[in-house]
């Protein structure tokens, strides 16, 4: 009896502990756990992991179901989320642009015609991000703008079924590198915490990083989109799952793409709970 007694009270005590430090976690912002193990092999078998756990076969591109990177082996302490009203939110997205507009923290202060600092509901449940304004960006103000905006707008509108205006678009860089050439490291640098803030104000339940240079950001690895694609990733830093997937750019160059591209959105969608048409209307 005595024995059984013990048995149960380390039962309850097991089962305390564990919910409190579920409690712990969920407090600090971290919703979910990364499903790879850190050392798991880099290339799974030809399976693709959804969130649910099932396994599909693989429509994906070869190693759309790698690991999680390295980066994920140990989550820094997660930040802990401002205290949010949709007005809050969307009168400290209004000063971070305002910052942004008069930043002179990296060099493209001088060569740009003015800063994109993004735009969208504050209260969106999904956050793009892009690499860095084109030239169409940088006269109008606006982010994805030209033709890889138009793909994305279309991407978000007749894919995802979702207005424009009820998403959140960025980029890495919230200015013009000269010639479109890739963002320095740091200019990186000097953008992250803008794009930080943006996060932090809008809480998405959704990041689609777009392209190597927003995945590089939003992960910190250096690992190919090839290798980040088909699963979704926490962030070490706060447990927002990111989604990776091809920059519209590359899409407009490599239009065979645009289906494998399609089956990350749908993975999102399903995280999200969106219905996700059988078919792909456009
Ligand atoms: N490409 C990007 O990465 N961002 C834009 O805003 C436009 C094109």
């Amino acid at each position: 009896m005595a024995g059984m007694a013990d048995r149960a009270a380390g039962d309850a005590h097991r089962s305390a502990a564990l919910e409190l430090f579920l409690e712990t976690c969920v407090d600090s912002g971290l919703h979910a756990f990364p499903r790879a193990l850190p050392d798991a092999p880099k290339r799974a078998p030809a399976q693709v992991h959804d969130l649910f756990g099932a396994s599909a076969s693989a429509s994906a591109s070869p190693g759309a179901a790698a690991a999680a990177p390295a980066a994920f082996a140990r989550p820094r302490v997660p930040a802990r989320a401002p205290v949010r009203t949709p007005e809050a939110a969307a009168a400290a997205l209004a000063d971070i642009a305002e910052r942004a507009a008069r930043c002179t923290r990296c060099k493209l202060a001088h060569t740009r015609t003015q800063a994109v600092p993004g735009e969208g509901a504050a209260d969106a449940r999904i956050l793009f991000v892009g690499e860095a304004p084109g030239a169409d960006e940088d006269r109008t103000g606006r982010p994805f703008v030209g033709a890889a905006g138009q793909l994305l707008t279309r991407m978000i509108e007749h894919g995802i079924g979702l207005p424009r205006s009820q998403v959140f678009i960025c980029n890495v860089l919230k200015c013009r590198p000269p010639g479109n050439r890739d963002p320095e490291p740091e200019e990186k640098a000097s953008c992250a915490p803008f794009l930080e803030e943006q996060i932090a104000w809008v809480q998405p339940e959704l990041i689609v990083a777009l392209g190597r240079h927003a995945a590089a950001q939003l992960l910190g690895t250096q690992a190919p989109i090839a290798r980040l694609r088909g699963v979704l990733h926490p962030r070490p830093q706060d447990g927002r799952m990111v989604l990776v997937t091809f920059h519209p750019a590359y899409l407009l160059r490599n239009p065979n793409a645009k289906s494998d591209c399609w089956q990350d959105l749908q993975l999102g969608m399903r995280y999200l709970g969106l219905p996700t048409p059988s078919r792909k209307t456009s």
